[in-house]
């Protein structure tokens, strides 16, 4: 993860940098540095913690400079272990894992060179300045092919005091012209202004930017030219408004976000290409980590019930050491919020050397997965700031729940409308409000229990992951019918459990797991969209939601989920926005 950007121009570098890295902050937020040169000498300004923790070196001179905000890897958050690292006449910024440090390093160390870090990062700087030539291209280039693993890198030297270069190998990196200078950053909205001319590197390139122009090379170090990025300003813009945090925010947004996310075939151009793919659908596999994983659980509930189409879900990060079958004609999708959690990418390059078709499930434009898949479905989310994922779930569920309609369609079978969701979710949000009045129970919780069945399953174990990512509660998700066989076992007086219940035929059977719950003394609170349950003894609260297909149900009754957590969070004294540990965009293994 981390971010890293990079300023070169007729601007003071030290303002440009901190605010496109308060922009990168999702990418990791446990310690921050800039280095900035004045054409003499490189000031290095590093801190742990967040990016205001470094605001007063806003005042430092240079027109040159790299930054970068952490998330820890290899080492502590300390601030030696802070970027950006120094070797002899290097200064460099990184994003990935070199996997190969530990042997580089002890190499070096025989050679009787001095490492002040922990980090794979340091390696790095010690490989390129070894390689010096009075080219620094030539350097990051030797450097890097000693390298094995994954980096994005911004790389300084005081001999070209004009210079930054720059090297991608499965980290995200941008580089380009912006107002009066040229501009590298992992992430488009971290320099995006009027004008900028954004270009995305792809694995193996490298890039110079030297002062006015920028030239990207390829791996055998080539000049090549790319097309520039379409970015609009306006979509990677975000704001918190009125609201505290960016999460409530975004909660509030899914109206929106399902009717701009639902496709209709007979309108929609993001269907042309696809449509082909999907009238020989026989066997679908998804693969995906954490939300996005979730979001694939609940297509296949939807799926094979409405089109009797096998679907295999697999977690991304497993897929890849699994070796795993891929049949002949297998359409595999993709899904992922950001477009760069690695494991996914790792995945999706395994499936298709082994022949699959893969078409990406995508928020953001121009990541990784769109440029690796055969067909693109945008999630029309917006940019989401909050690390838990919200609205970007429920676009993933428009986008998967349209495949599902038009798939079942076109094989003959009856499948219920989308239309109207939007203004059910709106609803909904509203009358989940009332889950704030649940939250002294959840509050001092030693374990919660989400609990459901078939697509409810799904729902509880996002819930789930909602509540204990930002919470810190530990809390799992469970297929009710499951409880009885050991879960059971940890249910005793007081401890929350959350059911779901939205499927008709199978609603007395989870009620079953209440009853089970209840009689060991758990608080019993419900989601469903049936009222005689919500009347029943054993229930402590509940939230009645909106009636809608039952295949679809998992866009609602996640709702009152995605609140209660929030709303657990903040009463928890945390920043949900931003939860320890963990980051928006997961670029590492
Ligand atoms: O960007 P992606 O959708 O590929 O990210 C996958 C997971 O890292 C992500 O969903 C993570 O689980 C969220 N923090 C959950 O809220």
């Amino acid at each position: 993860m981390c971010g890293i950007v990079g300023y070169v121009g007729k601007r003071r570098a030290a303002p440009i940098l901190i605010d496109g890295l308060y922009e990168l902050e999702y990418r990791g937020y446990d310690s921050v540095g800039i280095a900035v040169s004045d054409g003499n000498t490189t000031k290095i300004i590093k801190k742990t913690g967040r990016v205001k923790e470094i605001e007063s070196a806003r005042e430092e001179t240079g027109y040159i400079g790299i930054g970068h905000t952490r998330w820890a890897t290899h080492g502590d958050v300390t601030v030696e272990n802070a970027h950006p690292h120094t070797y002899k006449n290097i200064t460099l910024v990184h994003n990935g894992i070199i996997e190969n440090a530990a042997k580089l390093r002890a190499e070096l160390m025989q050679r009787g060179e001095k490492f002040y870090s922990d980090t794979d990062s340091e390696v790095i700087a010690h490989l390129i300045a070894d390689e010096s030539c009075g080219d620094l291209l030539s350097a990051v280039m030797r450097g890097c092919g000693k390298l094995v693993g994954s980096y994005a890198l911004a790389v300084l030297t005081e001999e070209e005091p004009e210079t930054i270069v720059c090297a991608r190998m499965r980290s995200p990196l941008i580089v380009g012209k912006a107002k009066e200078g040229l501009v590298v950053a992992s992430d488009i909205p971290a320099v995006a202004e009027e004008g900028a001319e954004l270009y995305s590197l792809d694995d193996g390139e490298f890039s110079r930017l030297d002062g006015k122009t920028v030239t990207i090379y390829n791996a055998q170090g080539s000049e090549i030219h790319k097309e520039p990025i379409q970015f609009d300003l306006a979509e990677g813009r975000a704001e918190k408004g009125v609201y505290r945090h960016y999460m409530r925010k975004e909660i509030d947004e899914i109206p929106n976000v399902l009717s701009d996310s639902t496709l209709k075939i007979d309108c929609d151009s993001r269907f042309s290409d696809f449509y082909r793919v999907l009238c020989h659908a026989e066997y679908i596999q998804i693969v995906a980590c954490g939300t996005a994983y979730h979001s694939g659980l609940c297509a296949k509930a939807a799926i094979e019930r409405l089109c009797r189409v096998p679907v295999d879900v697999r977690i991304a990060s497993e897929y890849r050491y699994a070796d795993p079958i891929v049949p002949k004609g297998t359409l595999l999708f993709a899904i992922s919020q950001s477009g760069e959690t690695a494991d996914t990418l790792a995945a999706v390059r395994l499936a298709k050397r082994k022949g699959a078709c893969v078409a990406a499930i995508v928020n953001v434009k121009y990541s990784s997965l769109t440029r690796l898949a055969d067909h693109v479905l945008y999630t029309q989310a917006g940019r989401e700031v909050a690390v838990a994922a919200t609205k970007s779930f429920n676009a993933q569920l428009a986008v998967l729940y349209s495949v599902a309609v038009v798939l079942a369609e076109i094989r003959g079978k009856r499948a219920p409308t989308l239309n109207g969701l939007d203004k059910k979710a709106k609803r909904t949000i509203g009358i989940s409000e009332s889950v704030r009045s649940w939250v002294p129970y959840f509050v001092g919780a030693q374990s919660v229990y989400f609990i459901g069945r078939e697509a409810d399953m799904c729902t509880a174990l996002e819930g789930s992951l909602k509540l204990k990512e930002i919470s810190y509660l530990p809390s799992e998700g469970y297929a009710a019918g499951e409880l009885k066989h050991g879960t059971l076992a940890l249910i005793g007086p007081y401890t929350p459990v959350v059911a779901i219940i939205t499927r008709r035929d199978i609603a007395q059977k989870t009620m079953n797991a209440v009853h089970e719950a209840y009689s060991r003394g758990a608080k019993i609170f419900l989601v469903t969209c049936f009222e005689e349950f919500c009347e029943e003894k054993e229930i402590t609260a509940f939230v009645l939601i909106p009636k809608c297909p039952s295949e679809f149900s998992p866009i609602l009754s996640v709702i009152p989920l995605q609140l209660l957590a929030y709303y657990t969070s903040v009463a928890r004294g945390n920043d949900p926005d931003k939860p320890r540990n963990l980051a928006k965009s997961v670029t590492v293994e």
